[in-house]
Formats: structure tokens, C-alpha cells, sequence
């Protein structure tokens, strides 16, 4: 069984779990981070989102990865992967694969918010590379990377990577102060490789998020059964729908809840009682969505320079790898 190093303290979870929703409910518009929806059942729906016929995402970045895996071990160099919001690690194995290949590879070290996640993918890869380091670290990438030290297991040219277009559900002052603390954590030799979904059809994109077999909107719902579960909430989950729109000037997709009714919430371990309207919508998520000079700009604005941009053949989706500038 994978063992999962913690790098946050004991009471990080429950800390900032609290101060997110006291800060999140009270506002106006409600919002929540969508960090708290990947608790195991909430891992469980992500990866059942991954097989949905109208969810390409994942399908678009593992066709890329399949074609240019061999490219980025050789560009990298890697001796140590790095996976930044690594969730099931499945697509990841393309690249373990590519570096084991190329002989550089020394260890794995994906890095996520769920335990549960962590410990699922650690267990199927010890099964199928044996031969792997797999040192699993539980981390907010928002607070500390998790990334294994130069001078200790992290010596050796390190590939970063942070893929599914988890950045995008990052504002943009969020992604600005991600990727400089991801740069300033790299040295030279480093490379970091950033999947980014990429603006289409409204319709295209809407559908993803708005799925016919609803497993999305379990997702979306998932956040209040996690306060339910966490924080002692009374959140009724059949009182809430979920919504998926499209924003064209800022060129994402919010996912938000809405209220189907005036309701009376009480967050027990807050000593809090929200009311919602009926129809009152709360955000829950922005997936923003890429073109790829937006991206070059973004790397370059936090010291990183674009060496290659891969996408699939339909154009939905891109891969870049960057070295510090
Ligand atoms: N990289 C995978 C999973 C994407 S789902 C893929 O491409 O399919 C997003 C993942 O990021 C989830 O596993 C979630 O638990 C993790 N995550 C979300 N916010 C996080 C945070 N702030 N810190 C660490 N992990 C986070
Ligand atoms: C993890 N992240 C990139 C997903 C996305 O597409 O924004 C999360 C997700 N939300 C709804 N469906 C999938």
C-alpha cells in the first residue's frame, strides 16, 4: 500500500476547508473553491467524468502525450517526474514509460490534494512498474508544491508537470502567482510541461461541463456533501441544479449551483446559517480555457520560455514544455 508523505499540517485541511467557506458563503456573489470537491467520492466522479462521450479534455491530451511522449523525455532529460494535481496518474504513464525507455528515470512524485486519489494511483503503479520510486506527497500546490529537494531525492533534471488543464481553474492572478512560484522553484536543466484546454465551439465546451448522464452535476453537487460531511452542513442536495455556462469575454466555463428555492442553511461548525433565494446562483468553478499565445504570454510573464507546443489533431487541446528563461 502507497505511502503518502503529508507536507502540510495536521490541521491544514479542516483550516482552510473552514476559512474558504466562511469566506465563500458570506460573499456576494457565493463562491466555493473548487479544491473541496476532490474528497474520494469526488476523485471517483472526476474520473468517471474522464470517460464521458462529451468530455474530451482528457481523451485530446492523452492522443498528444501518446505522440510526443518520446520528444518530451528526450527534451527533459528527466530523472525525477513531478506531477503537480496528479489525480489517478493514468495518463502520466506515458510519460514513465518514455522516460523508463530513454533509461533516466529515477522516481515518480505525484502531488495531490486527495489522499484517496494518491493512494489509488500509487497502488496501480507499484503493481505495473515495480521497478519505480513512487513518493507520493499530499499538498495544496496553492501553498506548497511538494516538489523533492535539488540536493536531496530531487537531484537530477526534474520535468514538472501539471496536466488536465488543472490550471485553468485558476483565475488569472491565481495562475500569475502559480507559475512564479513554480518557476522559482526550478533551476536550470528543470523543464515544466502545462496542459491547456483550449477555446472552441461554445457548444462543444458546454456539453462537456452540462453532461447528458448528469455525472457532472454530481461532481458539482459533491462540494456541499463534502461541507455535509466536514463541517456538520444541512446542505440539501436535491434543492441545488447545475448549471454550466460559457463567459466569452473571459473565455471560461463557470460551473455554479442554483438554488431552487429560498432555503436556510446551517453550517454547523461555523455557527453559520446561509440563506439562499430561490434562483440565487453560487460559483463553484471557472475552467478557463487557452489559445496558445495566451499561454506563451503567461509563461513569459513568470520568467518561463515555451520550447515546444503540441496540440491533437483536431486543434482542442495543447501541451507545452518550458524551460526557466
Ligand atoms: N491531472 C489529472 C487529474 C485532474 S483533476 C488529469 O489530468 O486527469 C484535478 C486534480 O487536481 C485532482 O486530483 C485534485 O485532487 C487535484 N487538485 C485540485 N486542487 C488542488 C490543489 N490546490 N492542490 C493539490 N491538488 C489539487
Ligand atoms: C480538473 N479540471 C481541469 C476539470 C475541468 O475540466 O475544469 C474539472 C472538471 N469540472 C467539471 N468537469 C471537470
Amino acid at each position: 500500500m502507497t505511502t503518502v508523505e503529508h507536507r502540510l499540517p495536521p490541521d491544514y485541511r479542516a483550516r482552510t476547508l473552514r476559512a474558504d467557506v466562511l469566506a465563500g458563503l458570506t460573499a456576494t456573489p457565493k463562491t466555493l473553491p473548487p479544491k473541496w470537491f476532490y474528497d474520494a467520492q469526488g476523485s471517483a466522479l472526476f474520473e468517471k467524468i474522464t470517460e464521458l462521450p462529451e468530455y474530451y479534455p482528457t481523451r485530446a491530451e492523452r492522443s498528444i502525450l501518446r505522440a510526443v511522449a518520446p520528444e518530451v523525455a528526450a527534451e527533459s532529460g528527466a530523472q525525477v517526474l513531478v506531477e503537480l494535481g496528479s489525480g489517478s496518474s493514468e495518463k502520466t504513464r506515458l510519460l514513465l514509460d518514455a522516460l523508463r525507455d530513454r533509461g533516466t528515470l529515477r522516481s515518480y512524485v505525484p502531488v495531490d490534494v486527495s489522499e484517496s486519489a494518491l493512494v489509488a494511483a500509487g497502488d496501480a503503479l507499484a503493481a505495473d512498474y515495480p521497478d519505480l520510486a513512487v513518493q507520493a506527497v499530499e499538498s495544496d500546490f496553492e501553498e506548497s508544491l511538494g516538489l523533492p529537494s535539488p540536493n536531496g531525492d530531487g537531484r537530477g533534471p526534474r520535468l514538472v508537470a501539471f496536466l488536465g488543464s488543472t490550471i485553468g481553474n485558476m483565475v488569472p492572478a491565481q495562475r500569475a502567482a502559480f507559475l512564479s512560484r513554480v518557476r522559482s522553484q526550478l533551476r536550470p536543466g528543470d523543464t515544466f510541461l502545462l496542459g491547456t484546454d483550449l477555446v472552441k465551439d461554445p457548444a462543444i465546451l458546454v456539453a462537456a461541463y452540462d453532461d447528458s448522464a448528469g455525472v457532472t452535476a454530481d461532481f458539482n453537487k459533491n462540494v456541499l456533501a463534502v461541507l455535509n460531511a466536514e463541517l456538520s452542513a444541512d446542505f440539501d442536495l436535491d434543492a441545488f441544479e447545475h448549471v454550466a455556462v460559457w463567459d466569452p469575454e473571459r473565455e471560461w466555463i463557470e460551473m455554479r449551483l442554483r438554488s431552487t428555492t429560498v432555503q436556510h442553511v446551517l453550517v454547523r461548525d461555523l455557527g453559520l446559517t446561509v440563506t439562499f433565494a430561490d434562483g440565487e446562483e453560487m460559483r463553484t468553478e471557472v475552467s478557463a480555457k487557452f489559445r496558445r499565445a495566451g499561454v506563451e504570454a503567461e509563461l513569459a510573464a513568470a520568467g518561463f520560455t515555451m520550447r515546444s507546443w503540441w496540440t491533437d489533431s483536431p486543434g482542442q487541446f495543447g501541451l507545452s514544455l518550458s524551460t526557466p528563461a
